[in-house]
């Protein structure tokens, strides 16, 4: 019999993070029993308000039962990373779906900066949210990377839409994210964009980009070949760009490394075009129906590209200019429903077996792309020099799109490197900021 606990669960599995949720649930139990407040104590946490000695006390008292319980988890991570992450491990056992962590994560360190930050041991009626882990988690990673101690940041790639710019914005020269970029560049470090956005040649992300194409043109005191390390994967892991500039002819933007100068991944270069059309036929056969069922509107586009397939909701038309004069959204449930019915359908079509897809919603239209950030990542680490590739303990994806095994495509970018869950293209900006006056000191 299912209980309303179980149907919410397999309805909602896809949305959920299954670490952070376990966590929450290990932080909850010290919350309950620290507050579980009767009527006198309500009064008495209004008077604590007043007395603030109290206050100080129960708060306390809260921050160190949490800070031993992050003391737990990072021991449990740091074993599972002596296991190699060979899934054996206790937190595996304790969270079946957690997938790989690369480095040691600080958690207890990081717990501490980010409660007195958004004084979570305060709280005495709201435990502790889904947002503080995940803002906990960031900050443990960006600790392990600033740690003088361990092994060099040496790739960062940051998703595109939501992490540098708004939905469908573009990263022009009044975005503050640039000048973080900049520093990292001139670290030596490599910088990629690593979207699912997907064109074969270069305008578009030379629109998109322009802020940081003018900016980095402009900087005399980053040397060329620290230039060059500024690249965009685009549709997911199809086509790579590198910056390049001519101060001559006074031109600057992205050169497209062709696939056969070998950027691609052995895997890759295997999967027969055959199997690549049939799941993008397939894809756009889906999405016809899906149109039909769920009664979309006319103005719903479904495009099709070399090696992706989306729907998009399209523009209100005004009838006498025939100007698009408001864009078109699409409920989110008719998103989860489109995105769920093509990963389910394909994760069961031979050809789609044979290769790998990505399905995912982008908050108002959905995609089935060929790859996935994952290989658009490990490409990456292994663009620059093949014989001394960059280690996934080396690597920093920053996305947004990380919540469910379906459905969102910078979860994939977890099996490849290290990662920073953003919410916000500031949340970036906080952290990239964050790093750099870390290095500083
Ligand atoms: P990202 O957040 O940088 O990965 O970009 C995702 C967004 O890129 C999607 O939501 C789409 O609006 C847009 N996009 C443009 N072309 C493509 C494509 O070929 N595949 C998937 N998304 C695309
Ligand atoms: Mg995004």
């Amino acid at each position: 019999m299912s209980s309303k606990y179980r149907i919410d669960y397999h309805l909602k599995r896809h949305r959920k993070d299954e670490f952070i949720d376990w966590i929450k649930g290990m932080l909850s139990i010290p919350f309950c029993l620290l507050h579980s407040y009767n009527l006198e104590d309500v009064m008495n946490a209004t008077n604590e308000l007043e007395t603030d000695l109290k206050g100080d006390k129960i708060t306390e008292e809260a921050f160190q039962r949490y800070l031993a319980i992050f003391q737990d988890i990072e021991s449990l991570v740091q074993e599972k990373i002596k296991d190699n992450n060979d899934g054996k491990s206790r937190l595996d056992q304790l969270v079946p779906s957690i997938g790989p962590i690369f480095t040691p994560l600080p958690l207890a360190r990081a717990f501490a900066i980010q409660s007195d930050k958004r004084r979570i041991s305060a709280r005495r009626f709201v435990s502790v949210s889904f947002n503080d882990v995940r803002h906990i988690l960031n900050t443990a990673q960006v600790l392990h990377f600033t740690d003088p101690n361990v092994s060099k940041l040496k790739l960062v790639t940051f998703d595109g839409d939501v992490t540098l710019y708004e939905d469908g914005g573009s990263l022009t020269n009044d975005n503050k994210i640039i000048l973080p970029m900049l520093e990292i560049l001139s670290h030596g470090v490599k910088v990629g964009l690593v979207t699912a956005a997907g064109y074969d040649t270069p305008e578009m992300y030379e629109t998109r980009l322009s802020g940081i194409v003018e900016a980095l043109y402009m900087r005399e005191d980053i040397p060329y070949n620290y230039k060059q390390n500024l690249v965009i994967m685009g549709g997911e892991s199809n086509y790579l760009f590198q910056y390049y500039e001519d101060k001559h002819l006074e031109k600057r933007g992205f050169l497209k490394v062709e696939p056969h100068q070998s950027w691609m991944l052995p895997e890759m270069v295997e999967w027969d075009d055959n199997d690549i059309k049939a799941v993008l036929d397939l894809a756009e056969r889906i999405l016809h129906k899906l149109k039909k069922k769920l009664n979309l509107s006319p103005e719903t586009q479904i495009i099709r590209k070399k090696r992706a397939c989306g729907i998009m909701p399209g523009h209100k038309v005004d009838e006498k200019t025939a100007e698009n004069i408001k864009p078109l959204k699409f409920t989110r449930e008719n998103l989860e429903e489109m995105v769920l019915t093509l990963q389910k359908i394909m994760e069961n079509y031979p050809p789609a077996q044979r290769i790998q897809f990505s399905c995912f919603d982008g908050g108002s239209d959905c995609w089935c792309d060929i790859g996935g950030k994952d290989l658009g990542v490990r490409a990456l680490q292994y663009f620059w020099d093949k014989e001394n590739p960059i280690k996934p303990t080396e690597t920093l994806h920053i996305g947004d799109q990380f919540a469910p095994m379906v459905g969102c495509n910078d979860f994939k970018s977890r099996l490849s490197g290290c990662t920073l869950w953003i919410a916000s293209p500031e949340e970036t900006n906080e952290l990239l900021m964050d790093i750099l006056q870390r290095w500083q000191k």
